[in-house]
């Protein structure tokens, strides 16, 4: 959904125009998550102000539309390309409109005053008191120029600014974020600059990924950055005191700082820059030249540096003079951590780039015979049928005695579930359950301490399901996650769990995090259930069968060009499409109906096989097209009877079986789509691919973006 990037320069020469081109590459690898609109935030020129002195002008550059469009309105406006910073920091943004339409004056960035724009402010999120902020800053002269929440931050950098003016106080950038955080309710991931804070930023989160790059030829001392805690007594009184302020928001007169005594604290006292901070001191105490990246995602800072610190909530992280300062607003409590690692990312540039494919979607299709054999790479040992999850080792004991599994997701992360439920429950004898995150909270449904709750999730970032894994976490449940994206909030909340391994998807269609998911789960129940000798035949029949995945996986890829002329010929004009089938393969049916649904927009509904006569016969008829999965398994002569019913009302479905089966005759069915057989809780592994492959013949058939799908975004961040 909304992206953030931020970049800022210390003794790194870069003029103007490489700080607009470095934004902007930055909102192009946030793309894929889905925007409506883009902007950014850089220095002008210095000119005198008279109350200020000499300060530095901005430059804002926003519009809906694409990235493309902003980087048209920048040749359009002819922004000066040639000025030179040695220290400078500029803010990015792509947005997913949630307070407002996707017009100009709503696009990030957003600034606390029109006329000279002291406090410039990206924002994900969504800030719930917004309407009370605002109708606060109304009433002290504010006046706004959006519709959106992040407004009200903007300005309330500003209101505290002032404050702090008025009572004599010269805040520092980090002690004034800090005022500013304390009021604001709801969700953020945020970037503030301002002219008071020249080549100075301050980012700072809740429930929204953020993190830092750093590139620099500087040898790091150590590889964390200590956090420095509150502790500065007169910071705390003046927070408190301007809190009050806005406190009496709800107050019955609605007192300003003066009138509640605001006590004043000595100019400079709060500005003390306290370095406690080992990490960012050269070792001859000389500035060295750096480059700091700031992102809501790896992906776009991978290009520049693979040295990363992920933040926490409430941690505000503090960029000045080359240096990286982490700040919390609270003192520190039992258990807290006092560090922050920089870790190397793992992903490559390539792995974030189309390649020789047209769309990310058809490579991340093409992808799953490595991804799926990265899943189970250094996890699976074929020769003696045995499974290690370093991250789930220590936990596996507790999770054996747990009085039920909950896995809990949404949409394709959800078919993963559904598709896995019921090896787990045949390798565990456990309980499963399989939750919709948005339902599991609507109901709020009952969670004990002997429970253990599975999140699985592509991004780690899924609003629904953080807040079903806060939900969780608060009721005592062990919580385990299932996710791709290392460092995201899920995998950093969970108490424990299993990095899929994918790599990054940029397609907004999930495919091969499906396909991981899947196995990650597989292995997942096999581990749970390692030390049962009466299931040793099972465990190494799966465990071959997954050996062999990767392979069949490429069988299968070679249906393409039948697939492709399947959806020229016969399926581009169609409606609606169903898809049937029963035990392992309902979860197909569904994946390969929404899968269908949000990439060509043809209606799609995956039906249980077993449902059939109970109503959805009704729709069929020779036009209706219809894809059955019918391969070999327990059900198969189940499945078999629902395609005859199917056939006796004249419907000729597309089947999904496995290779050289002639049981269905060649006039009943439309056609076949063969593919390798494998063990039967496997199977939906590869009959998925035919059907994601349909999805995407049939959207490219009818001219759609197939990476950026209408109204749809990769990572759902907002309830
Ligand atoms: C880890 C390393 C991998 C290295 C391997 C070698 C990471 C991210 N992975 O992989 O680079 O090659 O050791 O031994 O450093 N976790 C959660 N929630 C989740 C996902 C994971 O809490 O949703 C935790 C796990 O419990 C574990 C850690 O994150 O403590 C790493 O998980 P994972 O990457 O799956 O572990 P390994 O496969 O052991
Ligand atoms: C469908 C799709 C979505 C996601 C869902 C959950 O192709 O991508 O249905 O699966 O939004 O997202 P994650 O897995 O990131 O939690």
């Amino acid at each position: 959904m909304c992206g953030i990037f931020g970049y800022v320069n210390f003794l790194v020469d870069k003029n103007r125009g490489e700080i607009v081109d470095t934004l902007i590459e930055g909102l192009q690898r946030l793309e894929y998550r889905g925007y409506d609109s883009a902007g950014f935030a850089v220095d002008g020129k210095l000119f005198n102000d008279g109350d200020n002195g000499e300060i530095m002008s901005n430059i804002i550059v926003k519009c809906p539309g694409k990235v493309k469009v902003l980087r048209q309105k920048v040749a359009d406006d002819k922004i000066d390309r040639s000025d030179v910073f040695d220290n400078h920091a500029g803010i990015a943004h792509t947005r997913w409109a949630t307070h407002g339409q996707p017009k100009e004056q709503n696009c990030h960035p957003h600034r606390s005053d029109a006329a000279k724009g002291e406090f410039i402010v990206v924002h994900n999120g969504i800030i719930t008191n917004f309407a009370a902020l605002r109708e606060y800053l109304l009433s002290k002269g504010h006046q706004f120029e959006s519709e959106t929440d992040t407004e009200c931050i903007a300005k309330l950098f500003k209101h505290f600014y002032d404050l702090n003016l008025k009572a004599g106080v010269s805040p520092d950038f980090n002690e004034l974020t800090k005022q500013v955080l304390h009021e604001l309710e709801g969700s953020y991931g945020l970037l503030v600059k301002s002219f008071h804070y020249p080549g100075e930023v301050c980012g700072t989160r809740k429930g929204s990924p953020l993190l830092v790059g750093v590139k620099t030829d500087r040898k790091l001392k150590v590889d964390f950055v200590d956090v420095e805690f509150e502790n500065n007594a007169s910071a705390a009184v003046a927070q408190q005191q301007i809190g009050q302020t806005l406190s009496s928001l709800n107050g019955p007169n609605g007192a300003t700082a003066q009138d509640l005594g605001f006590i004043p604290v000595a100019p400079g006292e709060q500005n003390l820059r306290t370095s406690q901070s080992r990490a960012f001191l050269s070792e001859d105490d000389l500035p060295t030249p750096v480059e700091f990246f700031l992102s809501s995602d790896p992906a776009s800072v991978v290009q520049h540096t693979k040295k990363v610190l992920f933040l926490e909530d409430d941690d505000i992280a503090h960029i000045y003079d080359g240096e990286l300062h982490i700040h919390r607003a609270s003192t520190k409590s039992a258990g807290e951590s006092t560090v922050r690692p920089i870790q190397t990312l793992e992903m490559e540039l390539n792995e974030i780039m189309k390649g020789p494919f047209k769309h990310f979607m058809q490579k991340e299709i093409f992808e799953q015979p490595d991804s799926t054999f990265n899943t189970m790479r250094g996890r699976i040992d074929f020769e003696n049928n045995t499974v290690t999850l370093g991250g789930l080792k220590a936990w596996l004991p507790t999770i054996r005695r747990c009085r039920r599994i909950i896995m809990i997701a949404c949409g394709t992360s959800y078919h993963s579930c559904l598709a896995t439920r019921s090896i787990f429950e045949e390798l565990t004898e456990i309980p499963v359950s399989v939750e919709l995150a948005s339902d599991f909270l609507d109901r709020r449904s009952p969670v004990f301490r002997d429970d253990t709750c599975v999140f699985v999730s592509q991004s780690g970032e899924t609003a629904d399901s953080i807040l079903a894994l806060q939900y969780c976490l608060e009721r005592g449940a062990l919580t385990v996650g299932i996710v791709n994206s290392v460092g995201s909030s899920m995998s950093r909340q969970t108490h424990c769990g299993v990095h899929i391994n994918a790599g990054p998807e940029i397609g907004v269609a999930s495919t091969k995090a499906y396909t991981s998911q899947y196995i990650a789960l597989v292995m997942f129940a096999l581990s749970l259930s390692n030390d049962s000798i009466s299931r040793a035949g099972r465990h190494e029949e799966i465990i071959q069968g997954l050996q062999k995945i990767p392979d069949q996986i490429k069988q299968v890829l070679k249906l393409e060009d039948k697939i492709k002329k399947l959806c020229n010929d016969d399926l581009n004009d169609q409606k609606s499409l169903l898809l049937l089938g029963r035990g392992y393969q309902f979860a197909t049916a569904l994946e390969g109906a929404l899968k269908i649904k949000e990439i060509s927009y043809m209606h799609s509904e995956g039906v249980l096989a077993g449902e059939l006569k109970h109503g959805v016969l009704a729709l069929v008829d020779d036009k209706l097209p219809i894809i059955a999965f019918a391969t070999r398994d327990s059900l198969f002569p189940k499945t078999m009877s629902a395609i005859e019913q199917v056939t006796a009302r004249d419907g000729r479905p597309i089947v999904v079986c496995n290779e050289g089966d002639a049981i269905i005759s060649n006039d009943k069915v439309h056609t076949t789509l063969e593919v390798p057989q494998t063990v039967d809780c496997l199977q939906g592994l590869l009959n998925v691919i035919p059907v994601q492959l349909i999805s995407y013949w049939l959207a490219v058939n009818r001219g759609i973006d197939v990476d950026f799908p209408r109204n749809l975004a990769k990572s759902v961040t907002v309830e």
